[in-house]
């Protein structure tokens, strides 16, 4: 069975069984969820609806989610079964059956699906926590005693193997796993299921999830009992082909002897050529799918997840002796193998071969970097008779430089040098210290539990009516109180909550009877839900009393003109660099916008300048904009521009720009109606945010009116320092820096001092040849060419220059000849060489011109004498 027909008899099986197939959710998880970096299992998306807090398409659902497990990393390719980036099959209840169902579900699949004897089946069990406070998982035993498993074949494990948590908060539950016994071939009678052992081979996980974990450590019932399924479809692929690894299922194979193909090695021919060829394949379906999902690789969070999977990739094709610039080859075959099933792969191809493409290139430069230092390094501790290089130095080379730690290691040992590991671990450790001492993520969440809590505790989510409305007359749903500010829950809310990049409003309540007045300070998004935090202006808001909640529009009405600018920008963007930008990163306010994007170099003015000019000419175009609610699918199949990272239900919100083919994306923010009320968009700044992502800063409105006349005024006030017109400021500017700069540097070569007559009492006959013999004082020596020729001119042909300057703990010499003087036997080398002498140092150069320095500046005189003494013996012989 391959791997595409694993995956449709899952899915199908459970579509048939009343549940609703889902597409796979990105990689990237959404915005509500602090506790991952990367999708690890198919219930991320789903978090929400196990957590109560959103409503579910259907109570039944099934999935093949993409996942991608960091921790796995330096695992892949020495196991037969590790995988950074995998599929995981699933099906999920919401609030419907439990275990006696999941555990149906799973016994008939298995057996009927995937044609498993029901004697080589095992399932394992919860035995029970006494720090959780929980027994043996009794109702999982009935459950599989009444399908007919035996109770001998019901093996019951402790925490750390049946219970199930993603992150270290969220939904979790006792879990029951299934395992195929291979039989005594591939092990001992003695062995069990959960063991280190090839007998038994785990392939599914049936979680039983009840319960939320909170930061502090505790565990709350769920609003409901779910179940929660994962199935590798990778793992059960080798168990179904007869295989022993992963990596000799139908989707690695083709990887793996693309691998063969280039590097002219066999797989199976030992161990680091297998390491390779496995790490290879791996890494590269897995950085396909991230790219695909909208990361770009950077030094942080998940940029640096996909830029390390590149990274070792790189250094494992380079040890098979491949080829550089390989990788857009591996994409291509990912894409073969995978595109039909992730349709992301294709649209995107150019995007991923470009960024592949282009972080190979660095890194080989990097790599290039890293060996010339690291042989500097090698030679220093052999220099200095050390055993090994130091933890500083590989943590250098790995830090600053980017440098693989391993590759140290290895170069290190080829050159009979150790490296102290253990130093550098303490180095990476102290970096991650630091790390997380600057995230402070833990308060916030608190923060936001506890208003989650509030939020929950006040009925049903607030109705948010801010589309419509910016004035409404409303009930207050609950009332809290947390570190010295007021809660408050609207039943209906004209609020905008914080969330896709656009700020929240500000704002006042108002009681329709009495004298209650509050100011809004902030508006948190919960989920579909929201709370406030409010500051009393005066008297005291209670539950349930009538409310007139207000906008304060002098704040929204410019943060929808900079939202809708926002799009009209990424549109643009997009247009001029190409189909690769995509949104990284947003904040929209009413003071301006700022837009980051990926893209790997900064824009040129000519792009900056078309990318302005595009914008302002949708302005100009005064395009209606419209909000289209719609299914995720249409929104898709439309082109909609979708936020990664941000999670989007059945139901999606699509703002459009005119006919929507220029701009179309999915927005849950606030516009303005038409794109004339934008006014004027002018950028302010592009810079970088992070590798590869740029950042463009805008502003519009009445905002950027003002910027541009406060522009006005300093340029009208220049003006009138310089007595011009401001037209001609930046020709009056230039020209003037151009003679500072001309005379600045006549001043550093002394070119500046007068030309000098010579006087004819400095001019010495020796021989019938004019000579010079002086001592003067430039700023730099590099001054005493010009000066020396200056001289030769006034005194003709044939003559000499000599010409001494000091300097601060030096000596500076220079000898000029003309040819006359060349031709008699004067050579400007051999002078200089005499001359320097009387200074302690050196030099030399042609028979014409000779320059030499020496460290004793109070010499001088005598340098000039024994240059005098050397032309006249060289005039003599
Ligand atoms: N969420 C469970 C797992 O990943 C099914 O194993």
């Amino acid at each position: 069975m391959t791997s595409d027909e694993i995956r449709e008899r899952f899915l199908s099986f459970f579509e048939s069984r009343d549940h609703r197939r889902l597409p796979s959710g990105s990689l990237v998880p959404a915005e509500h969820d602090p506790s991952v970096l990367l999708t690890t299992a198919g219930m991320h998306p789903l978090k929400p609806y196990f957590q109560g807090r959103e409503k579910p398409p259907h109570h039944r659902l099934t999935s093949c989610q993409k996942c991608f497990r960091t921790p796995d990393i330096d695992k892949v390719g020495t196991t037969t079964r590790h995988l950074t980036f995998f599929e995981m099959l699933g099906n999920f209840s919401i609030g419907d059956y439990f275990k006696q169902g999941a555990a149906e579900f799973a016994w008939e699949l298995s057996l009927e699906g995937f044609g498993f004897n029901p004697d080589d089946i095992w399932v394992t069990v919860f035995e029970g926590d006494d720090e959780l406070g929980i027994g043996p998982d009794e109702e999982a035993i009935e459950a599989w005693l009444a399908i007919g498993v035996p109770r001998e074949r019901i093996v019951e494990l402790p925490r750390s193997e049946n219970f199930w948590q993603a992150g270290d908060t969220g939904p979790c539950g006792p879990c029951s796993e299934l395992y195929l016994d291979r039989g005594l071939d591939f092990g001992n009678a003695d062995d069990l299921p959960g063991g280190e052992n090839e007998r038994f081979l785990e392939y599914w996980n049936l979680v039983f999830m009840q319960f939320d974990q909170n930061p502090v450590g505790t565990l709350t019932p769920l609003p409901a009992k779910n179940i929660d399924t994962g199935l590798g479809l990778n793992r059960l692929a080798a168990i179904l082909q007869g295989v022993t690894t992963v990596f000799e299922t139908d989707q690695f194979v083709p990887l793996i002897a693309l691998g063969e193909e280039l590097s002219g090695k066999r797989y199976g021919t030992g161990f680091p050529t297998d390491r390779a060829l496995r790490v290879l394949a791996d890494h590269t379906r897995g950085m396909s799918a991230l790219i695909a999902d909208g990361v770009v690789p950077s030094n942080e969070d998940r940029g640096y997840v996909l830029r390390r999977l590149m990274r070792r990739a790189i250094v494992q094709g380079r040890r098979l002796g491949i080829e550089p610039g390989f990788l857009p080859a591996y994409a291509g075959r990912v894409r073969e193998l995978m595109g039909a099933a992730y349709p992301e792969l294709v649209e995107q191809a150019e995007t991923i071969d470009m960024w592949v493409r282009t972080e190979e290139e660095t890194f080989n430069r990097t790599l290039e970097q890293g060996l010339k230092l690291l042989e500097d390094v090698i030679e220093r501790a052999r220099d200095e008779g050390r055993e090994g290089i130091g933890a500083d130095e590989a943590f250098r080379l790995h830090d600053t430089y980017g440098f693989p730690f391993d590759l140290t290691l290895e170069i290190a040992a080829e050159r009979g040098l150790g490296v102290d590991s253990q130093g550098f671990e303490e180095l990476m450790e102290q970096q991650r210290v630091r790390a997380r001492a600057t995230e402070g993520r833990e308060s916030q969440d608190r923060t936001r539990e506890a208003l989650r809590t509030f939020a929950a505790g006040a009925g049903g989510a607030t109705v948010f009516t801010g589309y419509e409305t910016t004035e409404q007359a409303t009930a207050v749903a609950g009332v809290g109180r947390q570190n010295g500010h007021v809660l408050a829950k609207l039943v209906e809310s004209p609020f905008y909550a914080t969330g896709g990049g656009q700020v929240h409003d500000l704002g006042t309540i108002e009681c329709e009877h009495g004298d209650c007045r509050a100011r809004v300070l902030d508006v948190v998004r919960l989920g579909d839900d929201q709370a406030l935090v409010l500051e009393p202006l005066e008297g005291e808001l209670k539950n349930g009393e009538r409310v007139i909640a207000r906008v304060d529009t002098k704040a929204r009405r410019p943060t929808e003109c900079n939202h809708t600018a926002t799009h009209l920008l990424h549109a643009a963007l997009r247009e001029t660099l190409g189909t690769h930008v995509r949104q990284a990163g947003s904040y929209v306010g009413p003071d301006k916008l700022r837009f980051d994007f990926t893209h790997g170099a900064p824009l040129s003015r000519e792009e900056l300048r078309r990318v302005e000019d595009r914008v302002n000419e949708m302005v100009l175009a005064n395009m209606p904009v419209r909000a289209i609610t719609t299914t995720l699918d249409e929104a898709r199949s439309l082109g909609a521009m979708a936020l990664f990272g941000e999670k989007y239900g059945d139901v999606v919100r699509m703002v459009e720009v005119g006919d929507g083919s220029w701009s179309r994306e999915l927005c849950g923010g606030t516009h303005v109606r038409a794109t004339a009320e934008i006014g004027v968009f002018k950028i302010t700044q592009e810079t970088s945010s992070a590798a590869n992502v740029r950042r463009i800063e805008a502003v519009t409105g009445p905002v950027a009116v003002q910027l541009l006349r406060k522009y006005d005024r300093v340029l009208s006030e220049t003006a009138a320092t310089l007595r011009t017109q401001p037209e001609a400021v930046a020709d009056i500017v230039a020209d003037r820096e151009r003679k500072r700069r001309e005379l600045e540097k006549q001043l550093r070569s002394g070119a500046a001092a007068a030309p000098k007559e010579l006087a004819a009492d400095e001019i010495v006959e020796i021989d019938g040849i004019r000579a010079v013999f002086e001592i003067t004082q430039v700023p730099d020596p590099k001054a005493l060419p010009d000066l020396a020729d200056r001289l030769k001119n006034q005194l003709g042909d044939p003559a000499v220059v000599v010409l001494g300057a000091p300097g601060e703990g030096r000596a500076s010499l220079l000898v000029a000849v003309t040819p006359g003087a060349v031709e008699r036997g004067v050579k400007a080398g051999a002078v200089v060489k005499v001359a320097a002498a009387a200074v302690g140092g050196g030099g030399g150069g042609r028979d014409t011109m000779a320059q030499a320095g020496g460290r004793d500046p109070d010499k001088l005189p005598d340098a000039l004498a024994a240059a005098r003494a050397e032309i006249e013996r060289a005039l003599a012989s």
